[in-house]
């Protein structure tokens, strides 16, 4: 057995280790692991971005974080959090031992399922740190996920995934479709950053000028989230598919870039064209740069599309 002493920090935490090493993607949150330092990291960053989630974060943010009565005083466990989402949305938060390939990732949410991280960062440095974290996974992207409107955002990401991999396996020539995915899962990948991971709304209810935070990078960085809003240096232009879609990022300083929804619809409506695109063969040849494609990412992709023949 682990060492209980050793808790469930990132990157020191044997149990994910062992559970990788088994390869075990899907594990069981294992609650008695939380060192009295993983519970006293997660008093202190709920305590500090409380008030500024409460400037910042999208009303419907701040609902959902009500609705789920998240624990300011001791790291959640999954199934008291699923309790309350599943039937809000469907949604539940499934705990995972790490990085999940693309195609999986995306699949998992078209099944209502967000693929969690159950450790949490180390309490000696609470600032944004770019692997996530269950702060990150479940304070910043959990509570959007009792939003019917906004959970069905994320279903159809998982329903353009498979669009995708179907479209791919109608292409026979293997290198020419490889190449082509990865394009794809880029433009993919770049569309979820800049809506999910980092997106702004306009504010419900305010001027044109006013915008809050829906994307969960912003909303779990004490930092970002007030730097977004507030730093005149930071680039807010309105959502434009061809622009976020060749837009490069780089994940290790605050974005000088983000990108406004003016609401849900529209971001569902956005999806349904990325989704337009892909058929169309406008997503094969994006710009190159981050984020990187790895031979996983593509392969999780070409398997799944062998594993399922259903039609376009
Ligand atoms: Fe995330």
């Amino acid at each position: 057995m682990p060492n209980a002493s050793t808790g469930l920090t990132t990157t020191q935490a044997p149990f994910i280790e062992e559970a990788k090493s088994r390869g075990e993607l899907y594990i069981e949150q294992p609650y008695d692991l939380y060192s009295e330092d993983n519970q006293d990291t997660w008093r202190r960053l709920y305590a500090r971005i409380l008030p500024r989630w409460e400037m910042y974060a999208h009303p419907k943010f701040l609902e959902g974080v009500k609705k789920l009565a998240l624990p300011p005083d001791h790291v959640p466990r999954l199934p008291d959090v699923n309790k309350f989402l599943e039937p809000l949305s469907g949604f539940s938060a499934k705990a995972v031992s790490g990085y999940v390939p693309a195609f999986m990732f995306f699949d998992c949410l078209r099944e209502r399922a967000f693929p969690t991280t159950i450790t949490i960062r180390d309490g000696a440095r609470l600032d944004y740190l770019p692997e996530p974290d269950i702060f990150h996974d479940v304070a910043g992207h959990v509570p959007m996920h009792t939003d019917r409107m906004f959970a069905d955002v994320l279903v159809r990401f998982g329903e353009v995934a498979h669009t995708a991999a179907h479209l791919a396996a109608e292409i026979r020539d293997i290198e020419v479709r490889e190449q082509k995915l990865e394009s794809v899962i880029k433009a993919m990948a770049r569309f979820f950053w800049f809506t999910i991971e980092f997106g702004l709304m306009r504010r419900p209810g305010g001027d044109r000028q006013d915008v809050c935070v829906y994307g969960s990078g912003l909303l779990s960085s004490f930092g970002e989230i007030e730097n977004c809003i507030e730093n005149d240096r930071v680039q807010r232009f309105p959502f434009q598919l061809e622009w976020v879609v060749n837009q490069y990022f780089e994940i290790h300083h605050y974005q000088p870039l983000l990108f406004v929804v003016d609401s849900f619809e529209q971001l569902f409506e956005q999806i349904d064209m990325l989704e337009d695109w892909m058929r169309h063969g406008k997503l094969g040849n994006v710009s190159p740069g981050e984020p990187g494609v790895s031979k996983e990412d593509v392969r999780s992709f070409i398997d799944a599309a062998s594993k399922d023949h259903a039609g376009v």
